[in-house]
C-alpha cells in the first residue's frame, strides 16, 4: 500500500490543479459532469487524509464524520464557501481554504456583460433575428435603458464590487455602494465611489449589482420590499449566491414592470430547471454560474485549490485558509 496520503477530488478541474495534485497523492477522482450523488461522496470521503471540494458539495457534520478523524484538510475550487460549514471543519481541527483573488477581475467582467446585456436587451435582439422577426429598421424596437451617466449600485464592496465600480467608471457611471465595512477614504477617492445606506441605494441606483457573501443575514436580501423600492427603470445583476434574492418575488417584480430587467449568474435553486417562470421571462437574462470561467482563471483556481490541498496535508499553514481560527 501506498505511503502517499489519500485525497476524493469531486470532480475533473484543470490541469494546472490536478496535476500536483496526482504527484503527490493517490488520487479518487470524481469523473462525471454531474457531482457526487450524496451516499457516493459519503461513501467515498471515507479515510481520506485530503478534500478537494466544489461549491456543489455540502461540507458539513455529516461528511466530516464519514470522512473520518484523519482528515488533514479541506480545499474548496471556489471563493465562496457557503457550501462548508466552517464552525464542524474548525471544531475538527481541520483547515479549509477557498480561491480568492484569481477570480475577481474574471467575475466583475461577467458582471458587467450582464449588466450591458440586460440594459440594452441583447439576447432578446438575438433571438429577434434568430426568429427571422427582423423587417426593417425600427424607430421603437427593443428600447434599453442607458448605461453611461447612470448610477451603479454595488451591495457589498469587496474585491469583485471594486472592480466592477471600476468598469463602471469606465462606462462614466455615478458609484455608490453599500458594505457594513466601509472602504477607506483614499479607496473611495480612488474608485470614485460613495457609501450609502442600504435604501438610498435601493431607490436611487440605476443597476444594482450583488457582491455578497450568502450568510443568514444576506438570504434574500433583495426581496418583495426591496424590488418595490427600486426604480421601474433598475437592472439588478446577481453574480454572488442565488438565495440573496427571493426568486419569487424577483419573478413577481420582473412581470409587472417593477423594475426592467435582470441578469443572473446565480439562481434560487441551482441550477434553475428550464421550466422556471424566471427563463421564460424576456426581461430575465439567467446563465449557469459561470463567472469565473475562463479557462486562464479556471487555470489559476485550480493551481490555488491544489496550494491548499497539499500546504494541508504538508501539515503546513494553507496558503488562504476560510478558517484561520482554526490555527489559534
Ligand atoms: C466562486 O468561486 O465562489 C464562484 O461562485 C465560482 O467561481
Amino acid at each position: 500500500m501506498s505511503d502517499r496520503p489519500r485525497v476524493l477530488v469531486t470532480r475533473i478541474i484543470p490541469d494546472e490543479g490536478l496535476d500536483p495534485v496526482r504527484d503527490g497523492c493517490e488520487v479518487d477522482l470524481w469523473t462525471d459532469d454531474l457531482p457526487p450523488p450524496r451516499d457516493e461522496l459519503l461513501r467515498r470521503v471515507a479515510g481520506v487524509d485530503g478534500l478537494l471540494s466544489l461549491l456543489t458539495d455540502r461540507v458539513d457534520d455529516e461528511l466530516l464524520d464519514a470522512a473520518g478523524p484523519q482528515l488533514k484538510v479541506v480545499s474548496n475550487f471556489a471563493v465562496g464557501f457557503d457550501n462548508i460549514d466552517v464552525p464542524a471543519v474548525t471544531r475538527r481541527g481541520v483547515p479549509a481554504g477557498n480561491t480568492p483573488g484569481v477570480l475577481t477581475e474574471t467575475t466583475a467582467d461577467l458582471a458587467f456583460a450582464l449588466l450591458m446585456a440586460a440594459a440594452r436587451r441583447i439576447p432578446e435582439g438575438v433571438g429577434y433575428v434568430r426568429d427571422g422577426r427582423w423587417k426593417t429598421w425600427g424607430p421603437m424596437l427593443l428600447m434599453g435603458v442607458d448605461i453611461h451617466g447612470a448610477t451603479l449600485g454595488i451591495v457589498g464592496f469587496g474585491r469583485i464590487g471594486r472592480e466592477l465600480a471600476r468598469r463602471g467608471r469606465g462606462f462614466g457611471m455615478e458609484i455608490v455602494y453599500h458594505d457594513v465595512h466601509p472602504a477607506s477614504a483614499e479607496d473611495e477617492a480612488r474608485l470614485g465611489a460613495r457609501r450609502v445606506e442600504m435604501d438610498e441605494l435601493l431607490r436611487t441606483a440605476d443597476f444594482i449589482s450583488l457582491h455578497v457573501n450568502l450568510t443568514d443575514e444576506t438570504r434574500h436580501l433583495i426581496d418583495a420590499d426591496a424590488l418595490r423600492s427600486m426604480k421601474p427603470t433598475a437592472v439588478l445583476v446577481n453574480t454572488s449566491r442565488g438565495p440573496v434574492i427571493d426568486p419569487s418575488a424577483l419573478e413577481q417584480a420582473l412581470r409587472d414592470g417593477e423594475i426592467f430587467a435582470a441578469g443572473l449568474d446565480v439562481t434560487e435553486p441551482e441550477p434553475l430547471p428550464a421550466d422556471h417562470p424566471l427563463v421564460a421571462l424576456p426581461n430575465c437574462i439567467v446563465v449557469p454560474h459561470i463567472a469565473s470561467a475562463t479557462s486562464v482563471t479556471r487555470g489559476k483556481m485550480a493551481a490555488m485549490a491544489a496550494a491548499n490541498l497539499l500546504a494541508g496535508l504538508r501539515g503546513e499553514r494553507l496558503p488562504t485558509p476560510v478558517n484561520p481560527e482554526v490555527y489559534d
